[in-house]
């Protein structure tokens, strides 16, 4: 589980723990790790920390062998480790884009690679979670880099499923809207080779934007809700996760796709 110290992550970590699974929990924040594992194991779970930072391929490589030394054969692996940086898309410095889709797109990349060989290796089938978002079903609220990410944590997601299903290796993509986390103070996860974390001026619309996704988050869903409709997702073996019943997001899905057949359909007259 990436990003298992925190939020999503955690809550998720702990409904596999009460479900009888062991659990490597990495992170890249360590002390708030040791506290989650520590926590887990008072429950009665069996379960182990490493410290990973997923934007590093070889950082996520050593953090499976840890999985593998542990635990023997892995069948279930969560991407889940993600962070979210605001403005524009012509706001938005270079840095946090590439802290956003090395933490969110890349992240996930890694952990597929190394983890699948393994699990295809072993035969056993098996598992595998990508935490995307609402966002990466719309236009996503201005955050262009972390749509970004999330549009194409989807689609990987959906290739996956098509290309694991032969294997018995069964994919699920998460898709929440608002859930209380840390998330909006993800520039505490932020490497220094990224530059330093930037607050928008309150007054200026990125800012007003910050101030109002800091509202929605806090009034969002607990994680404990996430977790626990992701593990009926993956005993059901099914592909998408929603967990918010969609409301003004599903209005715009319908509108992109509706969009999006037109201009199919118009292309298909034009050959006729
Ligand atoms: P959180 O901030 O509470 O937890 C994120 C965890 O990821 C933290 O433990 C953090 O230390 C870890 N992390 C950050 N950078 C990392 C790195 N480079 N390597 C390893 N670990 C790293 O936030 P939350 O909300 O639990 O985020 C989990 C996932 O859920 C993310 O992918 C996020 O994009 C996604 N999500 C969150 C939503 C929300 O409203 N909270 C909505 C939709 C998706």
């Amino acid at each position: 589980m990436t990003g298992g110290a925190s939020g999503i992550g955690f809550a998720l970590s702990k409904a596999l723990v009460e479900a009888g699974m062991k659990v490597v929990l990495a992170d890249i924040e360590t002390h708030a790790l040791d506290f989650a594992v520590k926590a887990l194991r008072e429950l009665g779970g069996v379960v182990q920390g490493v410290s990973c930072d997923v934007a590093d391929a070889d950082s996520v490589v050593r953090a499976s062998e840890t999985a593998f030394e542990a635990f023997g054969h892995v069948h279930m692996i969560c991407n889940n480790a993600g962070v979210g940086d605001g403005g524009g898309i012509d706001n938005i410095f270079l840095d946090s884009w590439r802290w956003v889709i090395d933490v969110n797109l890349m992240g996930v990349l890694h952990g597929i690679r190394a983890f699948l060989p393994h699990i295809r290796a072993h035969g056993e089938g098996g598992h595998i979670v990508n935490t995307a978002s609402m966002a990466g079903m719309n236009s996503g609220l201005g955050f262009s880099a972390y749509s970004a990410s999330k549009f194409a944590v989807v689609n990987m997601s959906e290739g996956l499923a098509a290309e694991l299903k032969s294997l018995g290796i069964g994919v699920t993509v998460i898709c929440p809207g608002f859930v209380r986390t840390r998330i909006m103070e993800s520039g505490r996860n932020r490497p220094d080779r990224y530059g330093s974390a930037r607050t928008p001026d309150p007054n200026s619309p990125d800012g007003k934007l910050l101030a109002h996704l800091i509202e929605l988050n806090q009034a969002g869903i607990d994680p404990a809700d996430v977790a626990a409709q992701t593990l009926k997702a993956i005993r059901e073996n099914r592909l998408y996760v929603f967990t918010h019943p969609g409301g003004e997001w599903r209005t715009e899905v319908e509108e992109r796709f509706t969009a999006i057949l037109a201009a199919m359909d118009k292309a298909a007259r034009r050959s006729t």
